[in-house]
């Protein structure tokens, strides 16, 4: 967006990843995304340059974005909670190294709260008489939107201490973005408004969610009480929608960052109240499957159950914590068969998040796992042939075609009684039940 915006900036993105970079560089780009295409390949080769050579590219720049990845930590103090920062603190030390004069360094990754100190200390004991200055300016967009969201965002976030160097990133997001948009902060409200921007809309996922089972078993409806409870200005309409449960790669890793901080900083009360959040979704993702297994006459062994949707949300080839993984993996140890489909998720991403979530702690998968994931588990190209033979189909993602699906035929096709649960309210339950079949949705009761 900066090369498309600034044509005078000169945008050089380096990775450490040879088969990324070609990638970036070829007409498949490694993430999809919409309309991200069209811009990169009108600046690429003009105004934005993708290459392996970081060395070169940091030390010709003004500014350096450090934008790695930050997993939770796998080991180790803080494991399955604390953000693993090895890849930042690997980014400032090059940057340390191959530095000269002066340079603005800016933390794009989303990092736990006074990782700009350590980011700092790097920078002045490691460099060769250069000096810096240290901007956080945390990523807001979501993804499936993104060009949107960065080409017309509701705030763009710059945290530092040097007036003149938040002045500099500042003058580049206003040549496309309006001044009262740009809002400035120190450092550490920076950092935690992007952990806290992201555990508030969790929050509100696995609120109407907890609602939803509530739902489930009286005669309300979530869609109309989220409908009811969003015209009260004070709560708002949007991320209002129940679910099968967030996924993603953002949410459920900055919660727990909260709650380790939270921990970290002796406030097991603060820390306790954010990792509901994160219970919750793990519960309404369980429930889903149960609520299958109970309505499939209490087994789905040997059942097939078509899934419709992989990835975490629509428009994005991304499963990062998609609810679809743990899903697929509690029916296939329940021994269903599934066959999925995604429109953008590849067979080979299916198996891979899928055989993560099975193997054991010593990173192997069982003997049964393995047959269930040979056996059991197969992908499809289509909607209407992933349903083929199914006793039930289950909608995971709400990609646009599944509502235009031909319902007629798939239910001709399909065992009876053929059921459909919904797990993103996407269909309609009346044209469903007209075709024939047996529609349960998130939070209604049925
Ligand atoms: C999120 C934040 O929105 C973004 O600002 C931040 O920079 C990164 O994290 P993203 O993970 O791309 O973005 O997706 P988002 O649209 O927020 O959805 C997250 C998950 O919540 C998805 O699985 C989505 O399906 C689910 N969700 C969202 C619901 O279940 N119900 C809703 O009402 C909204």
């Amino acid at each position: 967006m900066i090369a498309k915006q600034c044509p005078d900036i000169d945008v050089k993105v380096v990775d450490i990843n040879p088969t990324r970079i070609a990638q970036w560089n070829s007409r498949e780009l490694p993430v999809y995304e919409p309309g991200l295409y069209e811009i990169v390949a009108d600046r690429r080769g003009k105004n934005l340059h993708f290459s392996t050579e970081v060395d070169q590219a940091i030390s010709a720049a003004d500014m350096v974005f450090i934008s790695v990845n930050t997993p939770t930590k796998t080991f180790g103090t803080g494991a399955g909670k604390a953000a693993n920062l090895e890849y930042v603190e690997k980014c400032a030390r090059q940057i340390a190294r191959v530095s000269t004069g002066h340079k603005i360094v800016v933390e794009k990754s989303t990092l736990p709260v006074r990782t700009a100190e350590a980011v700092k200390t790097i920078l002045s004991n490691t460099g060769d008489g250069a000096t810096f200055d240290v901007l956080s300016n945390p990523e807001f967009l979501a993804e499936g939107t993104a060009i949107d969201d960065l080409l017309n965002p509701d705030r763009v976030l710059i945290g530092g201490e040097n007036p003149t160097a938040i002045h500099a990133l500042v003058e580049v997001y206003a040549r496309w973005i309006p001044r009262e948009k740009l809002l400035t902060t120190n450092l550490w409200s920076s950092e935690l408004s992007k952990l806290t921007a992201n555990a508030f809309l969790a929050q509100r996922v696995s609120s109407i969610n907890a609602i939803s089972a509530l739902c489930e078993v009286t005669e309300a409806d979530v869609d109309e009480v989220a409908a009811a409870i969003g015209t009260d200005s004070r709560i708002g309409p949007k991320f209002l929608r129940a679910s099968v449960g967030f996924g993603g790669s953002c949410f459920q890793k900055d919660i727990l960052n909260l709650v380790y901080l939270c921990e970290y900083f002796g406030l097991p009360e603060v820390a306790a109240y954010w990792e509901q959040v994160v219970k919750m979704n793990d519960y309404q993702k369980r429930r889903f499957v149960q609520r299958i297994v109970r309505t499939l006459f209490n087994t789905v062994s040997d059942k097939k159950i078509a899934v419709w949707g992989f990835a975490f949300k629509k428009d994005t080839n991304d499963t990062r914590e998609s609810a679809a993984i743990y899903i697929c993996r509690d029916l296939l140890e329940e021994r269903a068969k599934i066959t999925i489909y995604d429109p953008k998720v590849s067979e080979a991403q299916i198996r891979h998040e899928l055989e993560l979530v099975m193997q054991g702690p010593d990173g192997r998968l069982s003997p049964v796992s393995e047959r269930l994931l040979a056996e059991n588990l197969h992908v499809a190209a289509s909607a209407e042939s992933a349903a083929h033979q199914a006793h039930a189909i289950a909608v995971l993602t709400e990609w646009d075609e599944f509502k235009t699906a031909n319902f007629s035929a798939i239910y001709d096709q399909m065992h009876k009684p053929a059921f459909v649960f919904d797990g993103r309210n996407l269909l309609k339950k009346n044209q469903l039940s007209q075709f024939g079949f047996q529609y349960q949705g998130i939070g209604v009761s049925g």
